[in-house]
């Protein structure tokens, strides 16, 4: 199974991020988006981020133009074929299935489909697909063009093909792959709980979240929790940790935070609405 074409289905945060890391090793790329504000975003988001890798020697001009050419933005889910799809929508497995479906109907009999949920279950996923041997895990880490890390989540049905065409594919655009197990928050997700959790407590608490990031960063922490979550998203952020919360069992430490749940509800998501924990438009 050759990955020799990529859709990536979703072009925010992540989906812009995946489209620009598989175009950068030299594969085609379509990125499709429902929304139409945010394709354009995505796209000028591209070029800016190839513009800096230029102006810091990373890239001469011809490649950064034939990273960018390579790929198509698009709002028709015709355009979504390709060897493998990327599904990088909202954090909802209602959407993700539906997609997922149309998709399904769209593509060739070897088409592997990857969802780069954070915390979703890939085996709840697949049963309401009629791919599921073809099916798995694909998460990238935030930013992705950055970010080496890379979960591949094997569910139940996967095949052994479909997991090596993935940890294959991984390592060929520079990335370091992990395999997974189906498990609630996967690794990093599971792990990085406690951390977003224990953090909003102490601001409901009264500790200031600007007190709170600057002693984590002291002390090593690349960001605070709080700057973390305004670049993750507030809303994707708070879905993970529903759906952590309540794959695990609903345990008292994992409970989800007040605090959180009301930055979703203002639509103070971070930086992609200009305001999160932190103002972004000053
Ligand atoms: N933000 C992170 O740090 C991060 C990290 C790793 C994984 N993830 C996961 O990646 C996925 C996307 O997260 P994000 O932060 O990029 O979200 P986002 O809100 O920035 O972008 C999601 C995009 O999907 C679009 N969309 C929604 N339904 C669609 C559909 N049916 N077809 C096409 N586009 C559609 C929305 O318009 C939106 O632009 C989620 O599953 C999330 O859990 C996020």
């Amino acid at each position: 199974m050759e990955i020799n074409s990529v859709c990536v289905c979703g072009a925010g945060t992540m989906g812009s991020g995946i489209a620009q890391v598989a175009a950068t090793a030299g594969i085609p790329v379509v990125l499709y988006e429902l929304n139409a504000t945010v394709l354009e975003k995505a796209r000028a988001g591209i070029q800016k981020s190839l513009q800096t890798l230029l102006e810091k020697g990373k890239l001469d001009a011809a490649a950064s133009e034939a990273i960018f050419r390579r790929i198509r933005f698009s709002g028709n889910i015709d355009d979504c074929v390709a060897d493998l799809v990327v599904e990088a929508i909202i954090e909802k497995p209602e959407a993700k299935t539906s997609l997922f479906t149309q998709l399904a109907d769209r593509n060739g009999a070897t088409t592997i489909f990857a969802s780069n949920t954070s915390s979703l279950s890939i085996n709840d996923l697949a049963s309401a697909l009629p791919v599921s041997e073809r099916f798995a895990g694909l998460h990238f880490f935030n930013p992705a063009p950055l970010m080496k890390l890379v979960e591949v989540v094997r569910g139940a049905h996967t095949s052994d093909t479909v997991v090596n065409a993935l940890l294959q594919f991984t390592r060929m655009v520079g990335k370091v792959p992990v395999l997974c197990k189906d498990a609630p928050g996967f690794i990093v997700n599971r792990v990085a709980r406690p951390y977003y959790i224990e953090s909003l407590r102490m601001a409901e608490e009264g500790i200031p979240y600007e007190t709170i990031d600057r002693l984590l960063e002291a002390q090593g922490f690349k960001m605070g929790p709080f700057k973390l979550m305004d670049l993750i998203g507030n809303d994707v952020n708070y879905a993970v940790s529903c759906s952590v919360y309540a794959q695990m069992g609903a345990p008292e430490r994992l409970r989800p935070s007040a605090l959180q749940q009301e930055r979703v509800e203002s639509g103070n998501l971070g930086r992609k609405t200009g305001k999160g924990y932190y103002d972004y438009q000053k």
